[in-house]
């Protein structure tokens, strides 16, 4: 039978400030969740990072369903209630609309979700960023899917060999592609390069797949960038669920990505580029800069509707190595202050005061005749 794991998360207030969820709002999620989804769905799981409360749900009713959005949009209400109370920092901040209408997608959380025909294990890991935009994911899924120096099951393992389908989203423009690698690698790496405008929402295994014919193998939020196609609204802390092994990445081939630290954008007021830095749940806080941006990773499996685990994938000292690498490229990049690359090009900053600055300084701004140095204000001006 088909079954659905549907990925839902949303900020909905912080302490002191997007650091990081407070717990008494959290228990009120998992309440709510627990005592109002009988009959809906069959297993549930609630986790969080930096400020991003998140749930994981199981259930056969499919994509896209209204109870099942509901559901978690009643749950992030009631959150909200209480971090209210409480006078937490941005209370019900991703929550954009006053009352839901049917599907939660362009109403500020975040929805990944997978329909699939379980397999007799079905693991699967569910990863987390926090202070940082759906893009971030273009890297690494890439690697876990694409690239045979991450994943040596696409030359080794007859089941990958064929590689996979990659489903493109063009953001501004509320375009998609279908790539299908290895044939269409250049092409893809092309447009996922541009990470601010091209996002990889799904992969898919082929056709010609011996395990999985045509099956949804991974899947990214993109929702708050894709809803406003056209209009900047700010970057959307992404999540995404990776179904591994047997004919799929390996486990340790879809955590391989994050071995090493890598640049993404986000970080402090959403506006600086920053390194990705993988963390356990101990360590899913923000602190420096309001970063760095961090991926945690909970690893499942799941049987006839129930899942067994998380495993906190990150927590292990295998990483530390990519914890290391990324405190040294915050360092690095934070001398840098408001200079790009650290600060991001104008068009992609979700905070910006220069077009008021602009504004203000209009008339100050002359046409360039230059006439060599200090000529004008020689001239007394
Ligand atoms: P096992 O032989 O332990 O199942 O591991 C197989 C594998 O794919 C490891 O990457
Ligand atoms: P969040 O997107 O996690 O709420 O963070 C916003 C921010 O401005 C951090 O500096
Ligand atoms: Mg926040
Ligand atoms: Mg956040
Ligand atoms: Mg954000």
């Amino acid at each position: 039978m088909k079954t659905t794991i549907s990925h839902i998360k949303a900020d909905i207030g912080s302490l002191p400030g997007h650091t990081v969820v407070y717990q008494p709002v959290v228990d009120e999620v998992e309440n709510y969740v627990k005592n109002n989804s009988e009959g809906l769905i069959s297993d549930f799981h609630i986790s969080h990072i930096g400020d991003d409360i998140q749930i994981t749900m199981v259930h056969t009713r499919g994509a896209d369903n209204p109870e099942i959005h509901k559901l978690a949009w009643d749950a992030f209400k009631a959150g909200t209630e209480v971090a209210k109370k409480i006078g937490l920092y941005g209370a019900g901040q991703d929550l954009l609309k006053d009352a839901f209408s049917g599907n939660i997608k362009g109403m500020g959380p975040g929805v990944a979700e997978l329909e699939i025909t379980p397999r007799k294990a079905e693991p699967f890991i569910v990863y987390m960023m926090d202070k940082t935009e759906p893009g971030a994911f273009n890297y690494p899924i890439y690697k876990m899917f694409g690239d045979p120096f991450n994943t040596p099951g696409l030359v080794i393992d007859p089941n990958m060999h064929m590689g996979f389908k990659f489903e493109v989203w063009d953001i501004y423009n509320g375009k998609k592609i279908y790539l299908s690698l290895p044939e269409d690698t250049y092409d893809l790496l092309a447009f996922i390069g541009s990470k601010s405008k091209y996002v990889i929402k799904r992969v898919y295994t082929k056709n010609t797949h011996t395990k999985l014919p045509d099956e949804n193998v991974a899947v990214i939020t993109t929702d708050k960038l894709s809803f406003i196609a056209g209009e900047y609204v700010g970057k959307d802390d992404p999540a995404g669920i990776v179904r591994i092994q047997s004919g799929l990445p390996a486990s340790g081939e879809a955590l391989e990505p994050f071995a090493n630290s890598y640049l993404v954008s986000g970080w402090m007021r959403g506006s600086f580029n920053g390194p990705m830095m993988p963390v356990g749940m101990d360590n899913a806080q923000m602190t420096r800069f309001d970063g760095p941006p961090r991926v945690m990773a909970l690893g499942f499996v799941m049987k006839e509707g129930k899942l067994a685990g998380p495993v906190d994938m990150f927590r292990d000292v295998a990483f530390d190595y990519a914890r290391n690498e990324a405190l040294n490229m915050a360092n690095y990049m934070r001398r840098m202050g408001v200079f790009e690359p650290h600060r991001l090009p104008d068009e992609d900053m979700e905070y910006t005061a220069l077009p008021k600055i602009l504004e203000k300084r209009a008339q100050d701004f002359k046409k360039i005749e230059d006439k060599g140095a200090n000529s004008e204000m020689k001239g007394g001006q």
